[in-house]
């Protein structure tokens, strides 16, 4: 089975941008679960650019489905983990001036410190993904850090869909399950460039975000999770 995360951070942008309570995450979490969705993930930043504390705080406690919290590994994130003890937790990188996040955590640079960090997190009760580009080396450092799971940056397939981008990531895949890792994808994934990457067997988990968000504009957040599940179940069921 596939299933889709759906992150709710350009709902918060839109809520911040005029400083009052509208339009609401939880809200879009709710109906995101209505329409269908198996997990909502937020991305609680250093600078709060969209998700807030408290937004975390309420989704974990308000909305039945699980919470995947994106954050970046440091000491501030790590005991907001610990306090919320969400389902799980995806380590990002994290640049402040940087739009989205820009390619996938370097974990073979790190993976001294991800060690002990990561198993702090999961010994805390909740599973832990390590965003990474779809390479052997950044596949291999995670079994290495004791990660449950790696989610695969989609970004430079999202932006470029050739038959070598797909195939690093279906490669990518196929090795980090054959590792005993869990495998989730994202970044950049809407309507036409979905179905590829759900056709990839290994692959159980995608989390999609600005896409949805800004369709949900045009047609309503329920209709287009719909239509993005449809989208994900004909690619699984072609298999
Ligand atoms: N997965 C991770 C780890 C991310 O950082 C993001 C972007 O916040 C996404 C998925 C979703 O990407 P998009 O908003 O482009 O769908």
């Amino acid at each position: 089975m596939l299933r889709l995360g759906v992150n709710i951070d350009h709902v918060a942008t839109l809520r911040n941008a005029r400083g009052g309570i509208h339009p609401c995450p939880v809200r879009a979490a709710l109906i995101a679960q209505e329409a269908g969705a198996h997990s909502i993930t937020a991305h609680l930043r250093e600078d709060r650019r969209h998700i807030k504390d408290i937004d975390i705080e309420r989704l974990n406690n308000e909305v039945p489905l699980p919470l995947n919290l994106e954050m970046a590994a440091t000491d501030e994130m790590l005991a907001i983990a610990l306090k919320i003890k969400p389902h799980a937790v995806c380590l990002v990188p994290e640049k402040r001036a940087e739009l989205t996040t820009e390619g996938g955590l370097d974990v073979a640079a790190h993976e001294v410190t991800l060690k002990p960090y990561i198993k702090k997190i999961q010994d805390n009760g909740s599973r832990v993904s390590l965003f990474i580009d779809a390479n052997k080396k950044q596949v291999e450092a995670a079994k290495k850090c004791g990660a449950r799971a790696i989610e695969l940056h989609t970004g430079t397939y999202a932006e470029n869909p050739s038959p070598d981008n797909l195939d690093a990531i279906a490669q990518a895949a196929k090795y980090a399950k054959s590792m005993g890792l869990e495998v989730h994808a994202g970044h950049g994934l809407n309507f036409e460039n979905t179905g590829n990457i759900a056709a990839i067997p290994e692959i159980i988990e995608l989390n999609i975000g600005h896409f949805l968000i800004g369709e949900s504009i045009f047609t309503g957040l329920k209709p287009a999770i719909i239509q993005m599940l449809d989208i994900m179940n004909k690619a699984r069921d072609s298999l």
